[in-house]
């Protein structure tokens, strides 16, 4: 399974101590816990809630996002294992290099742009909705030329703002998400609990709802590549569980996002499992009651595809609930997005750290220990595309490119099993080669569930990549540059 060049795990770890091109190692497991918070409750389950419940899934969503999550638990004890062996900056790429050679890598470094800078612009569009909703509650009218679809101003410019935070240093963004995700987590905990108060048992039922039947506004949902080839009836049933599954694995993204913080963890072998872990099961647990609660409610046919949460309290006549949880859901979305910008910058970094793209992009700023340039660059793409991109068809694309990468992580585990059984692990995955084969498919059900559509795009995709490495990244790669150093991967002790 060595497809192409492979760059041996020694290689990615001496390619960390290049002069110029080092990271700083100042994150502990606290900072990564809260790092894989903040990025992942966001627009999934402050927005995407909403379509799930009300189109997909009805009371059952919360079955959906414990399908989802158990699909990203299986994933996760292979990401982690990947962290802890290969502590080196850029999450799947890097890993699938030293194991799967360098086309793969390619194509989940390319794959992970879908996920974190299509994912950071998604979650702006949904963030500057939010803006001006509470803008709105606080008397304050946003010029009509700086808010509107299509020239979406005020996303391009929380982009920018973020940006600037992330080129100032790691450990000050890291501060700044401390206190956010605090507060964010406060919002969830009291939508939970004050919502508690106001669920009747009559919204639950049917807590399935039959197949083929009519959501919120009469609405359907768009139908699943299973359902359009025949093999799944229509919206709702058992199949909306899974297309509902589909949908709020959005939610989940950002726990495999910890890992690309690696090389700038200061202890990763320990701290790595703890925090990518840690995040994705207290996330699991929060949804599930928040799920629970808000289609206890609202009857599913009610509910409110774009703001659930706080229509839900303004349902029940509590307007000033609803205005702390848009606040909430505003800072929240913030945390998201600056940490999906952060990931991306980095995954650019180790990319043309390899000379995969321009080496120009892989220099660390002397000032501040990161890499400026870079981040600039993905900040300035992102708010262009955020200025552009309409949020909710962008949601389902980010996860098939997410859900593929998780693929091709799970079949690195296996690989790197076999052809490095000698490396230390401070993390094995258990169940080696049940959890990842079931990790494989598990994430490959989910794609299914996923519109044609949203497959399409998702191929559109990965023929420009293959079309930008084959015209640039083949030749210009440091693998390319140095064929002596490509040596299949043999067992060696480090
Ligand atoms: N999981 C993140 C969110 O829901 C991406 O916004």
């Amino acid at each position: 399974m060595n497809l192409g060049r492979t760059k041996t795990i020694e290689q990615s770890i001496a390619d960390t101590e290049e002069p110029g091109h080092q990271l700083r190692k100042r994150l502990g497991p606290l900072d990564l816990t809260v790092f894989g918070v903040g990025v992942i409750i966001g627009t999934g389950i402050f927005v995407l809630t909403g379509k799930a419940a009300g189109v997909q899934a009805g009371p059952a969503v919360a079955l959906s996002f414990v399908f989802a999550g158990i699909a990203c638990a299986l994933a996760a004890l292979c990401y982690a294992e990947f962290a802890s062996t290969v502590p080196v900056a850029g999450s799947a790429y890097t890993f699938s290099y030293a194991s799967l050679g360098e086309l793969i890598a390619w194509i989940i470094g390319w794959d992970l742009i879908l996920e974190l800078a299509l994912g950071a612009s998604t979650v702006a569009v949904g963030w500057s909705t939010y803006f001006a909703d509470v803008m709105k509650a606080a008397h304050i009218t946003i010029p009509s030329w700086a808010y509107g679809r299509g020239h979406n101003l005020a996303a391009a410019a929380i982009v920018l703002i973020l940006t600037a935070v992330i080129c100032l240093g790691i450990k000050v963004s890291s501060r700044v998400n401390m206190v956010i995700v605090a507060v964010k987590l406060a919002v969830v905990l009291f939508v939970i609990v004050a919502g508690l108060f106001y669920v009747k048992a009559a919204n639950y039922s049917p807590f399935i709802p039959p197949a083929g039947s009519r959501g919120a506004g009469g609405a359907t949902s768009t139908p699943s590549l299973l359902q359009d080839l025949g093999f799944a009836p229509g919206s709702f049933g058992i199949s909306g569980i899974f297309t509902g599954a589909a949908l709020v694995f959005f939610a989940f993204i950002g726990f495999d996002i910890v890992a690309t913080a690696a090389e700038e963890t200061r202890r990763p072998q320990r701290d790595m499992p703890i925090g990518i872990l840690g995040s994705l099961a207290i996330c699991t647990a929060l949804y599930v009651a928040v799920s629970l609660v808000i289609t206890g409610m609202v009857k599913y046919t009610s509910i409110k595809i774009d703001a659930p949460l706080a229509a839900a309290f303004r349902s029940v006549g509590r307007p000033g609930y609803a205005t702390v949880i848009s606040v909430g859901a505003l800072l929240g979305l913030t945390t998201v997005m600056m940490i999906l910008l952060l990931g991306q910058s980095r995954v650019f970094f180790a990319m043309s750290r390899d000379r995969l793209l321009p080496p120009a992009f892989a220099a660390v700023n002397q000032r501040f220990g990161t890499p400026v340039r870079t981040s600039i660059t993905t900040g300035v793409a992102v708010a262009v595309l955020s200025t552009f991109v309409p949020l909710t068809e962008l949601a389902e694309l980010v996860n098939i490119g997410t859900l593929f990468a998780f693929i091709l992580v799970a079949i690195g585990v296996l690989v790197l099993r076999r052809t490095r059984p000698d490396l230390p692990r401070a993390f094995r995955c258990p169940g080696v080669p049940v959890v990842p084969i079931l990790a494989v498919l598990a994430s490959g059900y989910l794609m299914l569930n996923l519109p044609a559509a949203t497959w399409l795009r998702f191929l559109i995709w990965m023929v420009v990549g293959f079309v930008v490495y084959f015209a640039y990244g083949v030749r210009h790669s440091r693998l390319a540059a140095a064929p002596e150093e490509v040596r299949p991967p043999a067992a060696s002790t480090r």
